[in-house]
């Protein structure tokens, strides 16, 4: 199959927010313990944080982390976390069924992000606490001093504020499992409560209510449009959740997941600007994407699942999925359609970062790797930078069971105007034929390919483990060439492809 593709840097979709390229680190099994943090690792810094994970975090260029959960948060009491260490309470975390020692909290995670250079996206619990809590917290956090809490924080060794610019009002609400899960209007009534109080304490804050777990949830839109009618004036982004995975050995449907995550944002962009010309407001509402992956939940739901009154291990191996590269050619595609719909996805956070549905995996006392999911991450994150462009693709169709008739081939383009430089990220889905693609790239003048990546192999389930890390590696894709005006290139079968040019 051929396909063609147009690129003019003239027509943007919108100015790439650095936020898209956000974490997300959740106390839940080995993601803090034994992965994060590790003391008696030989890798490990003074602060018992693991070097070889915190190098590899750099290596990923994660802008944002999200902390510290997560259906966790919604049985977080955050005072727990902070001050003298050995007086921190073991607590149960009903949401993982693990014991939470609290040997790292709020102070040790933010020495851990200036080590690898991140900035803090902090959860309220609106699921057993409220407003005063979250208060709490913000004046612990953001006020500079003269108050009881803000003094507490200098005490436990942080004199200036930690000055957390974005929140998240809760976490899933909308979900059954969620610990105080409630009906949109008695979530939206608290939302907006505790927004208005945050921004009396700190009007600088940027609040994201949560949206839905997924587009699949039966309330999904209607719990978008009561949420935001409660609180549209009180917050600046409302959140979306999605996992994929393959079900039932549909290849064909689990590649075009991101098909899924175009409707979904639309969906919500439609619904949030349906409630604008509703309340009347000059303001509009953007998205923080604020957990997305591939997952195999059914694989959760079977086989990790941990019970007993008196089982409450601390960081067991937990969501521990092992990506092949399929996935990691899907979680490509995933970043392509959060980048072109920039103008509206203003922070995203990959969920989540070592060992739990992660791309990079440790071993207590052992290696730290990466996963097939690790390089579209770090491509793209350096890669995508300035504007994500509107493109005029023309490709062939296949069928998919859940999403009908989708497209083979899939690309964003990226122009950043004041270094000159461009990037194309794409798919191909097709099973088993290569496509050739040609790209019009006239419009950028007299270019050249810098740098080419790619993901394929024979073997689509090819993955990294801990008897073989370096299964699956970045390769090159060398098929470009360029000939007036055109760029043309192969993109073998299920394989995602990153170019730069300049
Ligand atoms: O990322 C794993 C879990 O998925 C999070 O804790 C929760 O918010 C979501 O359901």
């Amino acid at each position: 199959p051929t396909a063609r593709l147009t690129i003019d840097p003239h027509f943007s979709v919108g100015r790439i927010d650095r936020r898209v390229f956000g974490g997300f680190v959740e106390h839940l099994g080995r993601h803090v313990y034994d992965g994060i943090y590790e003391p008696g690792h030989p890798t490990a810094d003074p602060d018992g944080f693991r070097q070889d994970v915190i190098d590899l975090v750099k290596e990923l260029g994660v802008s944002t982390i999200r902390y510290p959960g997560g259906n966790f948060v919604s049985g977080f009491r955050w005072e727990d976390s902070v001050g003298p260490r050995d007086e921190r309470p073991r607590r149960l975390d009903l949401a993982w069924h693990s014991t939470e020692t609290n040997e790292v909290g709020l102070h040790e995670f933010d020495d851990w992000l200036a080590k690898v250079g991140s900035d803090l996206m902090l959860a309220v619990n609106l699921g057993t606490r409220g407003t005063l809590e979250a208060l709490d917290l913000l004046e612990y956090t953001n006020i500079s001093g003269g108050t009881t809490l803000s003094q507490q924080r200098i005490d436990n060794g942080k004199a200036d504020a930690f000055g957390v610019k974005m929140w998240c009002l809760g976490n899933e609400m909308d979900g059954p499992w969620q610990l105080g899960h409630r009906s949109a209007d008695d979530y939206g009534k608290i939302a907006s409560q505790t927004a208005k109080a945050m921004r009396q304490l700190d009007p600088s804050v940027e609040l994201v209510v949560c949206g839905s777990s997924s587009a699949h949830m039966p309330t999904f839109g209607e719990w978008e449009r009561v949420v935001l009618t409660h609180t549209y004036d009180d917050v600046d982004y409302i959140s979306c959740h999605a996992y994929y995975e393959e079900k039932n050995g549909d290849l064909g449907s689990f590649l075009a997941s991101a098909v899924d995550m175009d409707r979904f944002i639309e969906t919500v962009v439609a619904t949030a600007d349906h409630v604008k010309a509703v309340v009347g407001s000059a303001k509009t509402i953007d998205i923080s994407f604020d957990e997305w992956n591939v997952w195999y939940i059914d694989r959760f739901h079977g086989v990790d699942k941990i019970e007993g009154i008196d089982n409450w291990p601390v960081a067991p191996r937990l969501l521990e999925d092992v990506y092949s590269v399929a996935d990691a050619v899907v979680f490509g595609n995933l970043m392509i359609s959060l980048l072109r719909h920039a103008d509206r996805v203003r922070s995203a956070s990959l969920a989540q970062l070592v060992n739990v549905i992660a791309p990079i995996m440790t071993e207590p006392g052992g290696p730290a790797w990466r996963q097939t999911t690790f390089f579209p991450f770090s491509i793209t994150s350096r890669l995508a930078r300035g504007e994500a462009l509107q493109l005029k693709l023309d490709a062939p169709t296949y069928s998919t069971a859940e999403y009908g008739e989708v497209p083979l081939v899939d690309a964003v383009a990226t122009h950043d105007a004041d270094s000159g430089a461009s990037a194309v990220f794409l798919v191909n889905r097709s099973q088993t034929e290569p496509v050739t693609l040609t790209i019009d790239i006239a419009s950028l003048g007299d270019i050249s390919v810098l740098e080419s990546h790619l993901i394929a192999d024979d073997d689509v389930y090819a993955k990294n483990t801990l008897d073989e890390r370096e299964r699956v590696t970045l390769q090159t894709n060398d098929t470009a060439t360029i000939a007036g005006g055109e760029l043309t290139i192969t993109l073998p079968p299920v394989s995602w492809t990153a170019l730069s040019l300049g």
